[in-house]
């Protein structure tokens, strides 16, 4: 096995959020994802590469082997199922919560109380099946991609299950939180394999992540 290391990222906040976590481990990115068009970029370390995949790719990287370690947010983490994934750090970043959320003046509450068979709008099917079932509640699940907050407001769905911040997207489309799902933070993932293989070079790096996330 090459002991070279892999570390796979995805574009925005994770990956500004963990370049001062890898700073603590002496490693720099050498390039600007948001500048080039490269999918593999460079470190000041020849041991160490990160690729650029989608957020929801991240752990099925990692699980394959394709990626040594990554970082993925819970809500991703919870979707994929974790198989093959040793998850030894929460980072405390990318820090949010999953929720149900309908349009105002929808009754939510009530069409519960009532039994009534309940239209979710999502991307996160797994979290809401689990949800809903746990509460005894009835959905028809509607798989999206993005742009959950969309679905209430032009009758394709009763409800959205989606991830909360500030609550400015809500408010900017009349939408009302009505359930908490989870706390969201980004977990860092490390490959089974690897772990055993690639110890030595992964050993720094997580003691220094770890470091640096209890500051
Ligand atoms: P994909 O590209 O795979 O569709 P995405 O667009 O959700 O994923 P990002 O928006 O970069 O990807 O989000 C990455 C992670 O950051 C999410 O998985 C979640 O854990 C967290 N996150 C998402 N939205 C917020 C937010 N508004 N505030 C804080 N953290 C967030
Ligand atoms: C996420 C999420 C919500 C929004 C919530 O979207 O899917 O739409 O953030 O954040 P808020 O409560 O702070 O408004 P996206 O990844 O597009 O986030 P961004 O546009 O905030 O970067």
């Amino acid at each position: 096995m090459s002991t070279q290391l892999t570390l796979a990222l995805s574009k925005g906040r994770i990956f500004e959020e963990t370049l001062p976590l890898l700073e603590a481990a002496g490693i720099r990115v050498t390039e600007d994802p948001e500048k080039s068009r490269k999918l593999i970029l460079a470190t000041n370390d020849p041991h160490v590469r990160v690729i650029i995949v989608r957020a929801s790719d991240v752990p099925t990287y990692v699980q394959y082997g394709a990626a040594d370690l990554g970082v993925a947010g819970k809500d991703v983490l919870h979707e994929h199922g974790g198989e093959g994934l040793y998850q030894p750090l929460d980072l405390d970043i990318a820090k949010c919560r999953m929720s149900v959320a309908v349009s105002v003046g929808f009754d939510y509450a009530n069409a519960v109380r009532q039994g009534a068979r309940l239209r979710v709008a999502t991307k996160y099917t797994e979290t809401a099946r689990e949800h809903f079932a746990s509460k005894g509640v009835h959905v028809d699940l509607i798989k999206l991609y993005g742009s959950m907050e969309l679905a209430p407001l032009v009758g394709l769905s009763d409800a959205i299950v989606d991830l909360v911040s500030t609550g400015n997207t809500l408010i900017a489309n009349n939408l009302v939180e009505v359930e908490h799902i989870m706390d969201i933070s980004s977990r860092l993932v490390v490959n089974q394999a690897a772990l055993k293989m690639k110890r030595e070079r992964l050993q720094p790096i997580l003691e220094a992540f770890e470091r640096a996330t209890k500051k």
